[in-house]
């Protein structure tokens, strides 16, 4: 009691602070919304694969997308894509931000020093400031099927793909490279 009358005086004498989201808050929202967006990717790819093909698949890849974000960010209060500097669907173009944040993680990457996130405060010229969480996104054998080399393709999907994203630029991949991130945007105030 003491200690609950106590918090309530200093969130009165702090004032405006008491609606605000703390950094820490939000990087730990951030993460949650990662992990129930992202969270099982691998599986749900293997299972679609043996009941439909790769050319099948390519809709799981795509469900995480931008309808299931809509999910996930009206759910927690923030907003979650997906970006990459090679899109399959130009609408993962990362802004000014995202692509200075995607060049970092491919440079750390290659010195051995990936990181598990990227986390900083960003106001925007609307004087608004966000979390901005960036979690990398790396390929393994399975995702080469639908994003190496244009002549490793899975046949299926690279005819399904060219039908559905006649702009793709997301092949030329090996295993163990950064693909892209889920990227965060978090209100703090
Ligand atoms: C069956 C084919 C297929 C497989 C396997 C696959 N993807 Fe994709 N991937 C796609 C398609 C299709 C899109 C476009 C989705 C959309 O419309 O948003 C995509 C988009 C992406 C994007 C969003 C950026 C962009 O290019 O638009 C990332 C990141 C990504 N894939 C990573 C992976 C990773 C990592 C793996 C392996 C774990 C993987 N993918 C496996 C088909 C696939």
């Amino acid at each position: 009691m003491r200690i609950l009358v106590l918090a309530m005086i200093a969130s009165l004498i702090s004032g405006p602070a008491f609606a605000e989201v703390t950094k820490e808050q939000a990087v730990e929202k951030s993460k949650e919304m990662v992990k129930e967006l992202g969270g099982g990717l691998k599986g749900k790819l293997q299972e679609a694969v043996k009941a439909s093909g790769f050319g099948g698949a390519i809709s799981v890849c795509k469900e995480i997308g931008l309808v299931r974000a809509k999910e996930v960010g009206d759910k927690f209060g923030g907003s979650i894509r997906r970006v990459t500097h090679k899109t399959r669907n130009p609408q993962n173009a990362p802004d000014s931000h995202e692509a200075d944040v995607l060049t970092k993680m491919e440079h750390d990457h290659h010195a051995g020093k990936l990181q598990e996130a990227y986390v900083e405060a960003v106001t925007g010229a609307d004087g608004k400031k966000n979390l901005r969480f960036m979690k990398p996104i790396v390929t393994e054998a399975l995702c080469l099927n639908c994003h190496g080399a244009p002549d490793k393709l899975n046949p299926d999907a690279a005819k399904a793909i060219q039908l559905n994203y006649p702009n793709d630029k997301a092949t030329g991949y090996g295993a163990d490279q950064v693909r892209g991130a889920f990227s965060v945007v978090y209100p703090l105030n």
